[in-house]
């Protein structure tokens, strides 16, 4: 069967008003280019309204970049799944590197989100990878197999879930992993679902992450198990994420 191509902007902690007009704006123009491209865009919380005014056209989707597991109650600076689901969110990206490493996603954190995400209904992405450290010591396979058993040994059914592979050493740096060092973590990745959830696992969609640009976007992309990309400083400039946007096409 074939996967829909997903692209996904993660602004981290940037963008404004002026950012989010300007990128609907380019967004909506190219949308012709890149029709069966499914396209999220995960901005800070405080800018979903905005994104939510401007994002009329068809084939974009709001994303959160992190949720709370609990449903409610006192959980100061936090967003539940219902908080952002009133903001027009329907992904959510779990287990990004930076909050496992800056602000306390443990493994059991991320099982639990994936966990209340899953009963919501709400679609999953789920962020996997090394550090440089680890592929240096050639870790590579046994802790993205651990972070992969962790965040889903509760889950039994596998809809609503994509997987990221952000190698932590090529994020933010401009080191980007070549394509055929991507492929190799993706298909590993693919056989690893395959082998858990059988078919529909095999069939998941499976996204590159760190340092993707216009200039690499098609490589990557290319490559057989790399369905789409996670993209963070690119996704703060219109003219390079539209045209990473169509190279997924
Ligand atoms: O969530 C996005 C990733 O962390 C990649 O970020 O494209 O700035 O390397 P980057």
């Amino acid at each position: 069967m074939q996967r829909q191509p997903l692209v996904i902007a993660n602004w981290k902690m940037n963008g404004d008003r002026h950012l989010v007009a300007s990128m609907a704006e380019a967004l909506r123009e190219s949308a012709a280019k890149h029709p069966q491209v499914d396209v999220v865009v995960c901005p800070p919380a405080v800018l979903l309204p905005a994104w939510q005014q401007a994002a009329f056209y068809d084939n974009l989707k709001l994303g959160c970049q992190d949720v709370n597991e609990h449903g409610h109650g006192a959980h100061t600076g936090e967003h539940s799944v219902a908080l952002v689901q009133e903001a027009g969110v329907s992904v959510a990206l779990v287990g990004h590197s930076e909050r496992r490493q800056f602000y306390g996603d443990t493994a059991e954190r991320i099982a639990a989100k994936v966990n209340t995400l899953q009963a919501s209904g709400m679609t999953v992405v789920l962020c996997v990878g090394e550090s440089a450290q680890q592929r240096e010591q050639e870790q590579t396979f046994v802790v993205v197999a651990q972070q992969l058993h962790d965040a889903l040994q509760h889950v039994e059914q596998c809809s609503n879930l994509v997987i990221a592979y952000e190698p932590v050493w090529a994020i933010g740096t401009g080191l980007t992993a070549s394509p055929g060092q991507a492929q190799e973590v993706h298909a590993f990745i693919r056989n690893w679902l395959s082998d858990k959830f059988g078919p529909a696992g095999a069939n998941l969609q499976l996204l590159y992450g760190g340092s993707v640009k216009a200039d690499n976007a098609e490589q990557l992309f290319a490559q057989a198990d790399i369905d789409g990309g996670l993209i963070g400083g690119a996704s703060l400039v219109p003219e390079q994420f539209v045209a990473i946007c169509n190279a997924a096409q």
